[in-house]
């Protein structure tokens, strides 16, 4: 009940009991009356326009998780396994690319890390061959190669897959995680800006999951991809506004389940990865200015804490692997039941 009154604000809460006791009696004052009563009316719910956050031209390197059981000792079901796959992964250089790109390492995949930022993925490559190699040192390691690309863009993503063909002869999953968040008011939001947003995280998804697929479907063989997607593609999250954001992660998972459909005959699956608010290096520089927003955030998330990157790494596994073998067009959200609240 408390819960639900700070969400729904004290005088909404207040109708709502009083409207469960009086129910039937028509003369009850309606909510829309009683929002005119307080400035404070629904404020709990509402984004607030003065929160305006560009996404930085430069971020805080990311690093492997140390948080890794060595190796494969403890027993578990083999379909979990990503031994003999290759994966690549979109946005991999830093931040939850890379911990899922650990995360299908450990369980035996070979990695493509593909990312705007070059050196930045050449560092992740060399990060991920250090963290193999300290946890499994008598173990030959997995190929492990960094590419540039812009997601965005169709000739870029055509020969950077040429380039990790030639490096890994086949790929068998993509992970989509390039993408990146803004927060302005829709009606101050510059269009250029969001058609920059729309590119990356809707066009790269798409322009990456077709070259992919033709890919697959030229050597006939099976395949499964993984689009991020994020709890904003479902819900409105606040109080910082970012609509352009919330309809691009909407379009991933819808995507995601359209191409499910359209491929599900050759072998191809696609579902969506959808993270709640998670602590990246990036997230944590943000919220250090912000800890009202911070308090803010936590306190709509039922389990109390934002998630970890490491909290993805059995989602991104069960969705690559055979693990999830007869489940297409499916929405996984990782978000601490905020999204059921
Ligand atoms: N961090 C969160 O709380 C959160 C929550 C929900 C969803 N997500 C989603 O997860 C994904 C990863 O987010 P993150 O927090 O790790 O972000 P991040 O900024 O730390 O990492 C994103 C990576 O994508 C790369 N990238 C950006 N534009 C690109 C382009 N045009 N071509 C290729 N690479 C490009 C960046 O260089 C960066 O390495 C995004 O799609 C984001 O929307 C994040």
């Amino acid at each position: 009940m408390l819960r639900q009154i700070h969400r729904i604000g004290p005088y909404r809460a207040l109708y709502r009991t009083q409207h469960q006791a009086h129910r039937g009696f028509r003369s009850f004052t309606t909510t829309t009356q009683l929002a005119k009563q307080t400035p404070n009316s629904g404020s709990h719910g509402q984004t607030d326009d003065s929160i305006k956050i560009k996404y930085p031209s430069s971020q805080p390197s990311s690093t492997p998780t140390s948080d890794t059981t060595q190796t494969h000792s403890k027993p578990t079901l083999p379909s979990f396994s990503m031994a003999d796959k290759t994966a690549i992964i979109t946005g991999g250089a830093r931040g939850l690319g890379l911990v899922m790109a650990q995360a299908l390492m450990t369980s035996g995949a070979n990695i493509a890390i593909v990312d705007l930022n070059e050196s930045e993925a050449h560092k992740a490559r060399t990060h991920l061959l250090e963290t193999y190699h300290s946890q499994n040192p008598s173990s030959p390691p997995p190929t492990i190669t960094a590419h540039h690309t812009d997601v965005s863009s169709e000739s870029s993503v055509t020969s950077t897959l040429a380039a990790i063909l030639s490096a890994h002869d086949t790929v068998d999953t993509l992970v989509t995680s390039a993408g990146f968040t803004e927060n302005f008011a829709a009606h101050e939001y510059p269009i250029e800006r969001i058609r920059a947003l729309w590119a990356v995280n809707v066009d790269g998804t798409y322009l990456w999951a077709s070259a992919v697929a033709k890919h697959l479907m030229e050597r006939e063989a099976k395949g499964s991809m993984v689009f991020v997607g994020s709890m904003s593609g479902a819900i409105v999250n606040v109080p910082q506004p970012q609509a352009p954001y919330n309809a691009s992660k909407a379009a991933v998972r819808h995507l995601a389940a359209s191409l499910a459909v359209e491929w599900a005959g050759r072998g191809i699956r696609v579902n969506c990865l959808s993270p709640g608010y998670m602590a990246t290096a990036l997230t944590k520089k943000i919220l250090e200015d912000k800890p009202a927003l911070r308090e803010k955030w936590t306190s709509l998330i039922p389990m109390g804490r934002m998630g970890n990157p490491e909290d993805l790494m059995g989602a991104v596994v069960y969705l690559a692997s055979d693990a999830s073998a007869y489940v297409t067009g499916a929405e996984l959200r990782v978000d601490g039941g905020y999204t059921v609240t």
